[in-house]
């Protein structure tokens, strides 16, 4: 089996403005340890992200975007390309967290797109897929989920896919407190592990992390992270204070 250094990160999503979010990071640098064995990772809003970035620097707490545009430049008022993230300071970005797909007309073809764009201009992409519950209880989360990957891969040489990093995250279990079982994810990554393998090749499906995120927490993460074909969590609202999210880091 491969060996997959865990990854975890938090999505703060609209919450914290520069102010708190410089503190929040500051006590985060001190709560996380200089010589911790997972990869961590913080996505700030837009706004915070430079601040973070600095306020982070010497720290092994890596800044992501939760989202980005797929053009470099141009007449696109509000957005923001790959180089001016990375022109921050952050390594990582968020694409097609499902609250973008559900509100902001994000759809498999601009995460293509995206997807694209992150790569080439050397960002890490958290690429984010995940079923809503109408589609679980009509029995199609593995053609939903396998769609998703499909397409959100499609036409990218499997050679620059590498630094990609999956997350699998249920609608149903977003916020609401009702994690997956863990039958649930298992089976999930694993089929997602085989989609990859199958629209690229099976080394790069072998070495690619896949996250679960939904409802995450220090109580169930130790649980989360002993099955096989999970490698690290996507975490919203417990991300938002240093001890559960720190909590959450430590959890070997
Ligand atoms: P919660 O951890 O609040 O369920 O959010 C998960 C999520 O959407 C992370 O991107």
């Amino acid at each position: 089996m491969a060996n997959r250094t865990p990854f975890i990160a938090g999505n703060w999503k609209l919450h914290k403005d520069c102010a708190d979010s410089i503190t929040f990071a500051e006590e985060l640098k001190r709560a996380i340890p200089q010589d911790i064995d997972v990869d961590v990772m913080v996505a700030p809003t837009f706004t915070a992200l430079h601040p973070v970035c600095e306020a982070l620097k010497g720290s092994p707490i890596a800044v992501g975007a939760q989202d980005m545009f797929w053009e470099a430049q141009g007449a696109w008022t509000g957005e923001i390309s790959a180089d001016m993230i990375r022109s921050c300071g952050c390594t990582h970005v968020i694409i097609g967290h499902s609250e973008r797909r559900q509100f902001f007309g994000e759809t498999d073809e601009t995460v293509n797109a995206k997807l694209k764009a992150a790569l080439a201009a050397g960002l890490v992409p958290i690429v984010c897929i995940g079923e809503t519950d109408a589609e679980r209880k009509a029995g199609k989360t593995f053609d939903v989920l396998g769609t998703q990957v499909t397409k959100g891969l499609n036409g990218i040489d499997p050679e620059t896919l590498a630094p990609v990093i999956l997350a699998y995250e249920p609608v149903w279990a977003i916020g609401t407190g009702n994690t997956a079982t863990p039958e649930m994810v298992q089976e999930v990554h694993a089929f997602l592990r085989k989609s990859v393998a199958d629209t690229t090749h099976k080394e790069l499906a072998n070495a690619m992390r896949i996250l679960y995120g939904g409802s995450v927490k220090s109580g169930n993460i130790a649980e989360l992270m002993g099955l096989n074909d999970v490698d690290g969590a996507l975490v919203g609202g417990a991300s938002l204070e240093t001890e559960s999210f720190s909590g959450i880091v430590r959890y070997k």
